[in-house]
């Protein structure tokens, strides 16, 4: 079945945040938490130096310019003082399925921002790009993220055993999903009236 996508429109709000396209501007804090080994610890990538954050900024900026348009790196700004804190991202993988993914500079952590982003990037997944399912992976020792995937509602699926090969070692992650028909009805018994 297709369901019609009317596509994406940044920024996304939530209660606290902006989600939008990011600009060579950004350099200087995209290195802030990129360069933070504490961030990337569970990332296949990083830390990174200078010169990778801007050549990944700039393939973020070339990106935004791909139609039709499947994958949003966006970068997380607070919306009361539009201090750039993180990053976050949509990709489509398959006609469908839609894979989320976040990353917060350590002083943010522990705000229930991510949670807020998940949420945000889920619920566009489904209402603005036709989403079927909506997954994420995690490494198995990821507890804070695994914990925002379960309190937004992902249910775990698999693991999977090296799954990836990076940073001189194996990685086994956790599939984590949101099945449509989940997600509308947990929409539906959290709407008033
Ligand atoms: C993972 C990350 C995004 C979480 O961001 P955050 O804004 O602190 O997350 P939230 O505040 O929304 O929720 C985190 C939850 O996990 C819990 N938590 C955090 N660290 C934990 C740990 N080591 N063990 C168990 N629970 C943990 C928090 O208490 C919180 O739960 P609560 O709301 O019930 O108290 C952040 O730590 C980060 O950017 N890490 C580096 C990048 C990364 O690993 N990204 C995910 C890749 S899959």
């Amino acid at each position: 079945m297709s369901r019609r996508a009317r596509g994406l429109s940044l920024p996304l709000q939530t209660a606290r945040l902006r989600l939008r396209d990011f600009t060579t501007e950004d350099l200087d804090a995209v290195l802030a938490y990129s360069s933070d080994p504490r961030v990337t610890r569970y990332l296949f990538f990083g830390p990174r130096d200078r010169q990778s954050s801007a050549e990944y900024l700039e393939a973020m900026i070339e990106a935004q310019r791909e139609r039709p348009r499947v994958r949003f790196e966006l970068a997380v700004e607070q919306a009361d003082t539009a201090d750039l804190i993180g990053a976050c991202d949509l990709s489509m993988i398959e006609r469908g399925v839609f894979d989320l993914g976040y990353m917060l500079g350590a002083a943010y952590w522990g705000r229930g921002y991510a949670t807020e982003i998940a949420r945000a990037l889920a619920e566009a997944a489904f209402r603005d790009l036709g989403a079927e399912r909506v997954i994420s992976t995690v490494d198995v020792n990821n507890r804070g993220s695994i914990h925002v995937l379960e309190k937004i509602g992902m249910r775990w699926e698999a693991v999977f055993r090296k799954h990836r090969r990076a940073k001189n070692r194996w990685w086994d992650c956790h599939l984590y999903v949101l099945p449509r028909e989940i997600w509308e009805s947990e929409r539906l018994l959290s709407t008033p009236g």
